[in-house]
Parts: structure tokens; sequence; C-alpha cells
């Protein structure tokens, strides 16, 4: 099969994160007999000091042309870096939002995975953590907060923000669509997490979301609300198969899940649209501080090209092979510095840096 795929090292660690990834997919295309062709895009902060904007129109058309987009890390850090001394707009956070918006990619996959060999690294109490946890938030990402009209006023001397959450409901049929078929593929459970007792546009998505259950009987809803989503996250993590939220709510509780798991260097996500386009990056960010010096975790990001390899190119067979080789080498005891235990020699593991880990899983796919 030829791939097309389209990367976006990006800023901080980045760039090293994608290179591994991309060792891994030359590796699966030797072995399986596959073609890919790459075209390295710049956004964010990369493309700010190239081009003076974060996402040129170029880099949108080339994004389109791809079958699929892999991305490393955008942004640096917010204090000393003078990305941030530019209008909001034109900062590297603007790139990501808006190549979301022009490739449509509403429905955004973070599963959230306590892994049994990284068990140690969970700061949860040891009873909780003991049933482990394997959870997938579907968290909608073109619309609500991130996108309604937003401006900033005077009145009377006062200054005045204004920020307007909106959803109608066929956007929050699409995702909802999307959070019951992944259910389907799971566990059969979705949590949908709303904020109902306040906010209109929650009573409407639990409305839709109400709707939209009746054509899945076999998948089982509950509706939670979000300030009790945040409790339950830390309190009984295994309760969860899939939660459903909107945009804003769904950046917060995937950013908590994945510190449960105590390994965010771990952790894969997809953002897809309605056909098999996506764009796949790791949960984490760009860690400025760890950059260019052979410290980062590549596995997040292998493990979403894994997701690409799934489900833009229907490839599970070479997906299954990442995962496994992740498995593997897990078990043998290699960590990056972020899932290193203390003491971790003494108790076998031994630690290596981003080429190495990505040569190690390389060589595991044979
Ligand atoms: C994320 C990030 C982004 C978001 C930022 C960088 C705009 O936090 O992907 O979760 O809020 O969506
Ligand atoms: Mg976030």
């Amino acid at each position: 099969m030829r791939l097309n795929i389209a990367c976006i090292p990006g800023d901080g660690i980045g760039p090293e994160i994608v290179a591994e990834a991309k060792k891994i997919l030359n590796q699966l295309a030797s072995v399986y007999g596959h073609e890919i062709v790459y075209k390295d895009l710049l956004m964010g902060g990369a493309s700010i000091d190239v081009h003076g904007v974060p996402l040129t129109d170029e880099t949108i058309a080339d994004a389109k042309a791809a079958d699929a987009v892999l991305m490393g890390s955008i942004g640096g850090n917010t204090t000393t870096s003078p990305w941030y001394q530019l209008p909001p707009d034109r900062r590297p956070e603007a790139g990501l939002l808006k190549i979301r918006k022009e490739l449509g990619l509403f429905a955004n996959l973070r599963p959230a995975v306590l892994y049994q060999e990284l068990a140690d690294a969970c700061p949860l109490k040891k009873e909780i953590s003991d049933s482990g946890f394997d959870m997938l938030i579907m968290r909608e990402l073109t619309g609500g907060l991130y996108f309604g009209e937003r401006r900033t006023v005077e009145e009377n001397g006062v200054r005045k923000a204004i920020d307007t959450l909106t959803y109608d409901e066929n956007e929050i049929r699409r995702i909802a669509v999307k959070g019951f078929e992944v259910a389907q593929k799971r566990r059969g459970k979705v949590t949908s997490v709303d904020k109902a007792n306040v906010l209109d546009s929650s009573r409407l998505w639990r409305n839709v979301v109400e709707e939209v259950a009746k054509d899945y009987p076999d998948v089982a809803l509950e509706h939670m609300l979000v300030d009790n989503c945040a409790m339950q996250l830390v309190k009984d993590p295994a309760q969860f198969d899939v939660i459903l939220t909107e945009n804003m709510f769904g950046d917060i509780l995937s950013d908590e899940a994945s510190m449960v798991t105590g390994s965010i260097g771990m952790l894969a996500s997809a953002s897809l649209n309605d056909s098999k386009f996506g764009l796949y990056e790791p949960s984490h960010g760009s860690a400025p501080d760890i950059a260019g010096k052979n410290l980062a975790n590549p596995i997040a990001t292998i493990l979403s090209a894994a997701m690409m390899l799934r489900y833009s190119f229907d490839l599970d067979r070479e997906a299954d092979a990442v995962e496994q080789a992740v498995k593997v080498i897990l078990n043998k005891g290699y960590r990056t510095s972020d899932i290193m235990p203390k003491g971790g020699d003494a108790a076998g593991c031994t630690l290596v840096g981003c080429r190495e880990m990505g040569d190690l899983l390389a060589d595991e796919i044979r």
C-alpha cells in the first residue's frame, strides 16, 4: 500500500519524537511491503520563525492532500519564548486550532490507559490503581468555547472580555455517534459529561445524546456532571469506558486522565473528520525544557502512528505489531527517564534515550 503522510514535527521535542515515529513506520513499510511518502510541513513556532504565522494556506492545502497527518507537538515556553509576544491569533496554538477547524477534525480520541508495567507511576493509592483502567475520552474538537465569538471591550472605563459557548444539535449528534460507535468496539459504556445543571448548551447536549443512544441499544449510557467527573477520575477511574464530552471539558478532563495514568509520555491521540482522514499526535506537549537532549519519550508519538495505521489506513496488523513491540520493550525493562521508576536500575530497568527507544522498538518489528 502507498501511504501519503504529512508530518508536522513542530516545536520543542516534536522533531525528535516524530523522527522516531518515522523510524518505526519505515521499519513496518519494509517488513510488510508498503511504500510511504512523507511531506514535512511547518506549523506552530517553527512556521512563525519562517513565515511569521503559525499556519499558512499552503500548509493547510498540503495537509489536505495527504492521507493522514502525523504531528509531534507545537508551542514553546509561554513566559520566555518570543512567540508569546505576538497577538493571540499569531501564536503557535492558533495554528493548531486553525488546522483542526480547516480539516474538520471534530472527533478527538484520547485513550488513557494504566500500563501494568508502569503501574508504580500511577499517583493514585494502590487499592485504586490495582484494578487498572482503560478509558477513552471522546472530545468534541471544533465547537464550543474554543470557536465561539470572542472579544475584549471597554465599557465606561471597565475592561470586559466575552467568550461564547455555542453548540448546535448537528455538532452534538456527530460526535455522539462517534462516541457510541467506539464504545461498541470497546466495553459498551458511554459516560456523557456535561454541566446540564447550569448550561443550556449542556441541556441540549444531554437531549441529543439521549436521542443518539436509541440507535445503540447495546451501549449503556450514563450522564455525569463535569465537576463530579473530575472527582470520579481520581476516585474510581476503572468505572469509565468512553467519556463523551464537549471541547473545553474534554481539554481539562483529558489532562487529568492522562496524569492519573502517571505516564503521559505514553498516551496517543487521534483527531478525525467524517472520512478516513485524521491528524495523529501525542497527548503531551512540546516540553521545551528537554528539547534536543535525547530525553523525550517517543512512545506516545509512535502509538499515535499506530492509531493512524488503524484508523486512516485500516492496517490493523501493522498497528498491532507496533503496540505489541511497545509491550515487549517495556517488559524487557527499557525506560525513558519520564517512566523510569526511582531506583529502577536495581529493579532491572534500563534507562534509554529517545533515539535508543526508537531503535529498540524498530528492532522488535520483524
Ligand atoms: C490540547 C491542547 C490545546 C487545546 C491547546 C494547545 C490549544 O491543550 O490539545 O489539549 O486546548 O486543545
Ligand atoms: Mg489540553
